[in-house]
């Protein structure tokens, strides 16, 4: 764990590595957390150099390092590119995003965000957030329930778990995250039980938290916002994330489409690093068991 106890850092090293090239650039950390990245960026810049970061969650605030060349942004980052405007920065050297929900997050009751404790059903990442997880699983009729639980828990069953949670709704709201297990629970093997929870709720929390939408509208801003040969960092942890961003790296488009000038020349805003994503050590994940599903892609910004 980070000093605090908060987040444990993951593929720190080597997504840093890919981050910074001039010292005293200006770097954005659009998912700042328990700062373990920041720190590390901080620990390698110059003088001159400046960090930028972001966090929509109030608690990660508590976190705020305390030096000039730092600032926290207490936003989502789909607003990235006109905060850094009003802080004076158009283009900046490089941009971290380590997606997801911290440690933290996961591991306070209250927040929801975890199937093996009781809480209330909130998973909101930031406060300002209207959705709950209570109004997703309360209010959706049964046909968006299944578009959540298919399109972002990618559960085959999607169909009768949205129909279990209208029939269980009808006789009594649901209060808690231990009222949501115990309700549908028994549809799964008791093998693959626990994983097929953890994909119900990661259905909700994108739902709630729109984290497609944020990170689509992160991923089109860094066209604008990275100056030639300034990178893109990114650390994903399952499929759905890291779908779009492979397809935006290569394409610059969220369908993978390039798309072509005038001459029919064809117009890509990066270069991504060839080969493989970049995964953690059998190490790291034995140090940290959150690690084990992250990918790191990087990709430069083309001039
Ligand atoms: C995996 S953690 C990052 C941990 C961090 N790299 C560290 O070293 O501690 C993801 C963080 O990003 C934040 N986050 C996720 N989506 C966000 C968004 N759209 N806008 C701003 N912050 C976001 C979460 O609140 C969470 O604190």
């Amino acid at each position: 764990m980070s000093s605090s106890g908060y987040h444990e850092p993951v593929l720190l090293r080597e997504s840093v590595d890919a981050l910074i090239e001039d010292m005293n650039g200006v770097y954005v950390d659009v998912t700042f957390g328990g700062g373990g990245h920041s720190r590390e960026v901080l620990s390698r810049l110059g003088d001159k150099g400046k960090l930028i970061a972001f966090d929509r969650d109030e608690d990660a605030q508590s976190n705020v390092i305390n030096d000039p060349r730092f600032t926290l942004v207490p936003s989502d980052f789909r607003f990235m590119q006109n905060h850094l405007r009003f802080a004076g920065y158009r283009k900046v050297d490089g941009i971290l995003a380590d997606l997801g929900v911290s440690s933290h997050q996961f591991d306070v009751p209250e927040r929801g965000f975890s199937i093996r404790t009781e809480g209330k059903l909130d998973m909101r990442m930031g406060k300002t957030t209207e959705l709950t997880a209570a109004k997703v699983v309360n209010k959706y009729d049964e046909a968006e329930l299944m578009r959540v639980l298919k399109n972002y828990g990618e559960l085959s069953n999607a169909r009768q778990l949205a129909s279990i949670i209208v029939a269980r709704r009808n006789e009594r709201k649901f209060e808690t995250t231990e009222d949501l297990v115990q309700a549908i629970e028994k549809v799964f093997p008791p093998q693959k039980r626990m994983q097929n929870l953890a994909k119900v709720f990661q259905g909700i929390r994108i739902e709630v938290n729109d984290e497609m939408g944020s990170l689509e509208a992160l991923l089109k801003q860094s066209v604008e916002v990275l100056k030639p040969k300034g990178n893109l960092v990114v650390i994903s942890y399952h499929s759905l994330e890291d779908r779009p961003v492979k397809r935006f790296m290569r394409a610059g488009d969220l369908d993978g489409e390039v798309k072509k000038d005038f001459f029919g020349n064809p117009e890509r805003p990066f270069t991504p690093q060839p080969g493989k994503p970049i995964t953690p050590s059998k190490e790291e994940i034995e140090k940290n068991s959150r690690a084990r599903s992250a990918k790191l892609r990087v990709a430069k910004r083309n001039e």
